[in-house]
């Protein structure tokens, strides 16, 4: 589903090179729950904006459900991202002049859906995440969880392949994580990939799979055994390789990590 190799990103200002991701290279496969940690400034956010075209890439190789991301020029990457991605950010990121169901009508208006279909499609997510009762109140007249879970239905709408949530619940409290958790667990038995940014060890913990992330390189990777089973039974080279050989070095202690930023 979603497959970086030997990826590198790299700021440049004018004085100094900063490699917010070298040598990066995962394999979320389709179906998977990945939890990813790691210091800040470690390049979680990097990773996810890359992975959700958000950003281009300096090295490396990104396919995105099979297809080759380097050649896609700025109008297919909007459109696979449209197709494919939904986000979902710590700061909500609602339009706050929108009510709640013109909000989540925003990535749906932009693909140019007839109405209908459009109407059909909120009221079934608002239904999903709960909020069919304030269709019609603006995201101030609600409460953090409440506009989390918004910008949940808002990136669900589009029926997207890939979930993608930078610190989903960073902004809530104990109470309200929860929920915004069991949402993505309920979104990830339905069959969704979802790749989550978290702070939470706890939240991590609950993820099928965690990664880690330490300038800029995964060092970590541990794997459900259940998964790992699974994957060296099909025999599947790439994922297999990349989950075992983690895996191994998340044992033995991991080959070649942090390296000095710049
Ligand atoms: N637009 C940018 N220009 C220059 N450097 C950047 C830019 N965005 C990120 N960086 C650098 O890239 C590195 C990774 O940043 P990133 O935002 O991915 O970290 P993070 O792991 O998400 O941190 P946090 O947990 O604090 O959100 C940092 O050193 C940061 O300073
Ligand atoms: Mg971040």
């Amino acid at each position: 589903m979603l497959d970086m190799k030997h990826l590198s990103k790299i700021y440049r200002t004018e004085v100094v090179e900063t490699y917010a991701l070298r040598d990066f290279t995962i394999n979320v496969r389709e179906g998977e729950f990945v939890a990813v940690t790691g210091p800040s400034g470690s390049g979680k956010t990097t990773f996810l904006t890359i992975a959700g075209l958000l950003e281009e890439f300096s090295g490396g190789e990104y396919w995105l459900d099979g297809v080759d991301t380097r050649g896609l020029n700025d109008r297919q990457r909007s459109r696979l991202r449209n197709e494919k991605i939904g986000f979902v950010f710590q700061s909500f990121n609602l339009i706050p002049d929108l009510n709640v169901f013109d909000n989540i009508d925003v990535p749906l208006r932009y693909r140019g859906m007839p109405g209908a279909e459009r109407k059909r499609r909120i009221h079934a997510v608002l239904e999903r995440v709960g909020l069919t009762s304030r269709m019609r109140h603006y995201p101030s007249e609600m409460s953090g969880g409440q506009q989390q879970r918004v910008a949940i239905a808002r990136a669900l709408v589009g029926e997207p392949r890939l979930l993608l949530a930078d610190e989903p619940t960073g902004n809530l409290d104990t109470h309200m994580a929860r929920g915004v958790m069991e949402l993505l667990e309920e979104l990830h038995r339905g069959g969704a990939t979802i790749v989550m940014v978290t702070h939470d060890p706890d939240l991590a913990a609950r993820a099928q799979r965690q990664v880690h992330i330490i300038d800029g390189t995964i060092v970590e990777l541990t794997a459900d055994p259940r998964l790992v089973r699974e994957e060296r039974g099909e025999g599947e080279g790439g994922a297999a390789a990349a989950t075992g050989g983690a895996g191994r070095g998340a044992q033995g202690g991991a080959p070649g990590t942090t390296p000095a930023k710049v």
